[in-house]
């Protein structure tokens, strides 16, 4: 597997995220309101994790789709950017790349989501020549990619077959019904935040929710904010603490948590290790604004230089 080109490829559902800042007041049907600023930015959780990953140094390729349109070469274009193989993305005239449009005030954010392209990927569309290129599968947005669902654990199965590891990070699901089917039987570590891991078992607790992931999936890691994060592989569990940073916007925080996670976990890095990297990683972001472009390696073996106390128990 060490020779494979691709260390990971992210499925990925593709959008771009336009940040509209500072309103003066609430929007108003039958009214005009001045903001102070609209910023076109890359979106989609698998787009910001696969950045994570090439800005840590791995090398990294997406499948998705987007359409031949602005956006959707915006989103090609950062990719390239980075460095991200990007012969696993579609494009199809037929499809409007997907887009969100963020109202953000200090408070609180409003979020409208146009699916577009993010729906419409299917296994069909998934360049299996691309994926048998890496060693690690990642599955952004399980809820979001409504097309590619029902064949999850088919695309997960040939993955494996095909010698690679897998890992997935569902986000929330918009319909708040929160089935997943069989796709935990088919990862190697599950990424979810708080939320959505209670939401997905039903358990009153993240630690309960934890303990019935890890009946499932060989390596899961919870996400939870401001209080960092907790994981769990075989018998041992680690909860540790936020990384210390000066907050500004948390956008993308889960998805560098993401990569900063697998990078350790493809590194071969022990629990704890991983889960501090997840920690850096998602500070990192949270402490500028925008979700990509908050760290690479240096940054991150800075900030883990000061140590972060926890607690570890096999
Ligand atoms: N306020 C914060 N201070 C320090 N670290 C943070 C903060 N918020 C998030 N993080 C780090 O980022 C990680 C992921 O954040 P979070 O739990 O918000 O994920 P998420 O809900 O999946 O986010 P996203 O909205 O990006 O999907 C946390 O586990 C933590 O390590
Ligand atoms: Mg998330």
């Amino acid at each position: 597997m060490a020779g494979r080109e691709l260390d990971a490829v992210v499925v990925a559902e593709i959008n771009v995220d336009v940040v509209v800042s500072g309103l003066t007041g609430m929007p108003v049907f039958g009214a005009e309101r001045l903001v102070e600023q609209v910023t076109l930015t890359a979106g989609s959780s698998g787009v910001l994790t696969a950045s994570g990953l090439a800005a840590l140094g791995l090398r990294v390729g997406v499948c998705g789709l987007v359409g031949d349109d602005p956006f959707g070469r915006y989103m090609l274009a950062h990719l390239e950017r980075l460095g991200i193989d990007r012969s696993g993305v579609l494009v199809d005239p037929a499809q409007r790349t997907g887009a969100r449009v963020l109202l953000s005030t200090p408070r609180d954010r409003a979020i409208l989501t146009f699916p577009g392209s993010m729906a419409r990927l299917t296994l069909e569309d998934i360049r299996f020549d691309v994926v048998a290129r890496a060693r690690h599968l990642h599955l952004s947005s399980y809820f979001l990619q409504t097309a590619l669902r029902p064949a999850v654990p088919d695309l997960l199965a040939r993955a494996h077959r095909l010698g690679l590891t897998t890992s997935a990070d569902t986000g929330h699901d918009p319909a708040e019904q929160w089935q997943t089917g069989t796709l935990l039987d088919h990862l190697d570590v599950f990424l979810p935040n708080a939320v959505e891991a209670e939401a997905l078992t039903g358990a009153a607790s993240v630690a309960a929710a934890l303990e019935q992931l890890a009946g499932r999936v060989p390596t899961v890691a919870i996400k939870r904010g401001a209080d960092g994060a907790l994981a769990a592989r075989g018998g041992r569990r680690v909860d540790l603490p936020a990384s210390p940073v000066q907050v500004r916007d948390t956008t993308g925080a889960g998805d560098a948590f993401d990569a900063g996670f697998l990078a350790g976990w493809l590194g071969g890095a022990d629990l704890a290790d991983c889960l501090r990297r997840g920690n850096a990683c998602g500070a990192l972001t949270a402490a500028q604004v925008g979700g990509t472009g908050g760290f690479d390696l240096a940054s991150v073996n800075a900030l883990l230089g000061g140590g972060a106390e926890g607690r570890v128990t096999d």
